[in-house]
């Protein structure tokens, strides 16, 4: 059998590599006769977005790079499409794997649905209900265009079903995204800032939603400034943010403790989630890992594809408002300063957040007969 992986963007890479690990034999599945080949569309092409990953998650280098770089949705979206196809004719793969909800995801997907080769999707299922994300319409086509559906949490199988997606197809494996932190956690300890006092507040911010909008951006940004008053506030910002970031940035000047750093790799990010009061983020992943950490998230957005956050209790979602999100923080900061530091990790038990996702995964593909 021949499984081809595609991968785009930073949130991919951690995705994948479990999955590259259980197909190569490395993580207790029995080794199989597997051939793998690694596509990279270059949909995050810097060195802090996409090479550092590679290193730090012990990946293979790609056997091919699209470099199809930046653009608009459209543009990107078509350049992916344009520059696999001839990968696929070439390579021949028995199926196809697609990770999340990035442009390069859905472009893969369609690109294999057109030519007859079965596509799997992992983290399947996921829907916030909100169109006016890119992700969410790149979730609801790739799920449609898949033969195989790899969901995270149970509320995807329910999404699944709901949208007349057959029960044969669907396969409940859990969060592959959790297995490279379970797996990663122990020597991100070693990555720990030893320059860095707790108490102190980890933010990213980088949907389109909050940082292309720059009004809004300038007050989230004088709210952060106003939070590290009390306590350092960390904010390594994504590079779309960066542009969006120039003029505000000298605003933010005059606040110290508002530290605002380059993109991190892995192990640094995770050391600092780990140990942070308190997360400020509109990302996803960093909901799900918040979650697992038990650290408290405050997502700044609408909704979430990821309600399992919310019922765990980890993750409040402030949307646009700001008073609701600085009554949050400083409740939350309060409850901590009372409680202590979270030195001991309190993991929360998300139904097959475990670390053995992706070996599932392997195990459904190896499977004699058709997945
Ligand atoms: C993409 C995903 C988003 C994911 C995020 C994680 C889509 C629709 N969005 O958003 O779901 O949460 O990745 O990071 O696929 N840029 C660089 N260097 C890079 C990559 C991007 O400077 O290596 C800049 C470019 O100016 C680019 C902008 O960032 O225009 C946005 O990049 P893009 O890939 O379009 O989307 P992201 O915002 O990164």
């Amino acid at each position: 059998m021949h499984i081809l992986h595609v991968v785009g963007a930073r949130p991919n890479f951690m995705k994948a590599a479990p999955v590259l690990r259980a197909l190569a034999g490395k993580s207790g599945v029995r080794r199989t006769p597997i051939r793998q080949t690694l596509v990279h569309t270059g949909q995050h092409y810097d060195r802090a977005m996409s090479h550092v990953f590679f290193q730090e998650l012990e990946m293979p280098q790609p056997d091919c790079n699209l470099e199809v770089g930046s653009g608009s949705h459209a543009q990107q979206t078509a350049a992916i499409l344009s520059a696999f196809e001839p990968v696929v004719l070439e390579r021949k793969p028995d199926l196809v794997l697609v990770y999340g909800d990035v442009n390069s995801t859905v472009a893969a997907a369609l690109v294999c649905a057109k030519l007859g080769v079965r596509v799997g999707h992992v983290e399947a299922g996921l829907r916030s209900r909100d169109r006016t994300m890119p992700e969410e319409i790149n979730r609801l086509l790739t799920d449609q265009l898949s033969d195989l559906l790899f969901t995270p949490s149970a509320d995807g199988d329910e999404n699944l079903l709901r949208e007349g997606v057959d029960a044969s197809r669907i396969h409940f494996v859990g969060n592959v995204m959790i297995d490279t932190l379970v797996r990663l956690l122990p020597r991100a300890e070693q990555h720990r800032r030893t320059d860095l006092a707790a108490p102190y507040v980890l933010v990213t911010l980088h949907r389109p939603s909050n940082v292309d909008d720059l009004p809004w951006l300038r007050e989230l940004l004088a709210t952060l400034a106003d939070l590290s008053r009390q306590l350092t506030v960390v904010f390594p910002v994504h590079p779309r943010t960066r542009q969006r970031l120039a003029d505000l940035t000298r605003e933010s000047a005059s606040h110290p403790r508002l530290q605002l750093l380059d993109p991190l790799p892995y192990l640094d990010f995770m050391a600092l989630q780990r140990y942070a009061a308190l997360v400020i983020s509109d990302s996803g992943g960093i909901q799900e890992e918040t979650t697992f950490l038990g650290v408290p998230c405050l997502t700044v957005r609408e909704n979430t594809e990821r309600p399992v956050t919310i019922t765990m209790g980890t993750n409040q979602l402030v949307g646009r408002d700001l008073q609701l999100l600085r009554a949050a923080a400083n409740g939350i900061l309060n409850r901590r300063s009372e409680t202590g530091a979270n030195e001991n990790l309190t993991p929360c038990q998300v139904p097959l957040w475990d670390g053995h996702a992706a070996e599932r995964i392997a195990e459904i593909l190896l499977r004699p007969g058709p997945a």
